[in-house]
């Protein structure tokens, strides 16, 4: 008889296609899947029984700003227990690597962790600590355009010269060498706020030869974000490579509802040209305390302040009530400091969480003393929340959304489907009681109903909590295979 290393049996597999799930027996082999079909008939070192319960490909996290933690912290305890098995970090602008730092890190860097943090001073160091470090989780890296901007600019309040963009992108080349999946920005960041279209579009031109991609955090997500996704399309264009919206979103009160017209833009685009966007499943963002978004009638949170520690947890408006001042004079005094801002509407969420170009992505700041729910809630609150609760979307295209999709537009090859010969990236998991328990209140707890995980054919979770297991790899860019 043919030997493996476990059989799940009678398991309702959605195989990340999107198609309708089916009771089959997959058998898992060296890391890889070794055979899918009925009734399979193998010799099994571990036999799962799994009638009643989903298997799907492991999630792919494609927003995250985990490039410390998945080294730091290498059990990656709330991505595994939400059934994650793959990280996109470096988004947002902001990379761990390439880096040398000159003092303390300027905002956003600031959210990947303080100085002693940033220690790769090129991409290749950082995939060899990768290596070491050996997390429980796969991860792919995207090089952060505010990161090479700091690396050769004397200030980051301006545009770079001809000769700084050549150097940025000498070194994006040596990230995209050793296997960056692309370049990401974060254009509404004062740190990279002048840095012009024509700044992207010649930065972004060794994307072409590596078809990498280009995603970017927009120059601003509120009143012009139609002008912003156009400057967002036309960086893709120059550099002939496919574009990834973060976090798409309608933010502050005057544009809720303005969804639809966000959406036909994107779909406008994609008649001529690979776009995509990802977004988180709150009608709240969460970064550093950004003035620009301080207003009185949106409820914000404070995550973290480096003057006021006691503030974290706390709502600025209170904060501010107790000092007698303004909430941005409150907020200039918390500086620096991170916060939560309840600024979307809910229906805008769920519109842009349907539509077929939207991948998953948590946008989690695993450094924040009381972060974003988003980073321990975020996919089991799709599929609990939004696909069996409110039927936003069914569950089969949700897990779409978290595993092929990703694979495909990121280029990781052989992930993202339950097929034979992929890499044995599995969750199982209980669609009757699959849920978010992280809250704002208590933003640190576990999600409920995600039953094993497998990262490269290794338990690394059970719903009993990590096993310890770690076997993560560096995922690098295989040649793109963006599909629409
Ligand atoms: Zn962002
Ligand atoms: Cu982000």
């Amino acid at each position: 008889m043919l030997t493996c290393d476990t059989l799940i049996r009678h398991a309702r597999v959605a195989d990340g296609t999107g198609g309708p799930p089916e009771v089959l027996d997959v058998a898992l082999r060296g890391g890889h899947i070794e055979a899918v079909g009925t009734s399979l008939r193998f010799e099994a070192a571990r036999l799962i029984e799994a009638e009643g319960l989903e298997l799907s490909p492991g999630f792919i996290d494609v927003h995250t700003h985990d490039d410390t933690s998945v080294i730091d912290s290498p059990l990656m305890l709330p991505k595994l227990s939400q059934g994650v098995t793959t990280v996109i970090v470096g988004n947002c602008g902001i990379s761990v690597s390439p880096v040398r730092l000159k003092g303390a890190p300027p905002d956003p860097m600031n959210l990947l962790g303080s100085a002693e943090a940033f220690r790769y001073p090129s991409f290749g160091a950082y995939v060899e600590a990768l290596e070491a470090a050996r997390p429980s989780v796969n991860v792919g890296a995207l090089t952060g355009h505010t990161s090479l901007r700091y690396n050769h600019m004397d200030r980051l309040d301006r545009g770079a010269t001809d000769g700084e963009i050549e150097a940025m992108r000498t070194e994006l080349r040596d990230a995209l060498s050793c296997g960056a999946l692309g370049l990401s920005s974060g254009l509404a960041y004062l740190s990279a706020h002048s840095g012009t279209a024509e700044e992207l579009h010649a930065l972004a031109e060794p994307l072409t030869a590596a078809g990498a991609i280009y995603a970017t955090h927009m120059r601003t997500e509120g009143d012009a974000i139609l002008d912003a996704m156009q400057e967002a399309f036309s960086v893709g264009r120059a550099a002939d490579s496919p574009v990834i919206i973060s976090h798409l979103k309608c933010a502050g009160i005057a544009n809720w509802g303005r969804s639809n017209e966000v959406l036909e833009a994107l779909e406008l685009a994609r008649r001529t040209q690979p776009v995509g966007c990802d977004c988180y499943p709150y009608a709240a963002s969460s970064t550093t305390l950004d003035l620009r978004q301080v207003d009185e009638r949106v409820e914000i949170s404070i995550t973290w302040s480096a003057p006021h520690p006691e503030a974290a947890g706390q709502s600025l408006a209170v904060i501010a009530r107790g000092w007698e001042l303004s909430q941005l004079e409150a907020a200039r005094r918390l500086q620096p400091a991170g916060a939560i801002y309840h600024s979307m509407a809910e229906e805008d969420m769920r519109r842009i969480l349907a539509h077929p170009a939207t991948m998953i992505g948590s946008d989690g700041l695993p450094h924040d003393p009381r972060p974003h729910p988003r980073l321990w809630g975020t996919f089991p609150r799709v599929l609990g929340r939004y696909c069996r609760e409110q039927k936003v979307l069914s569950l089969a295209e949700a897990i779409h959304k978290m595993t092929h999709l990703p694979a495909t537009r990121f280029g990781l090859a052989k992930r993202g489907l339950v097929r034979e010969g992929y890499y044995a990236d599995l969750v199982l998991l209980d669609a009757e009681r699959i849920a978010d328990k992280a809250t704002y209140e208590d933003p640190t707890r576990a999600s409920e109903g995600i039953e094993r995980v497998w990262v490269n054919g290794v338990l690394a979770y059970t719903s009993k909590g990590a096993t310890g297991a770690r076997a993560g790899q560096f995922v690098g860019r295989s040649k793109r295979s963006w599909t629409d």
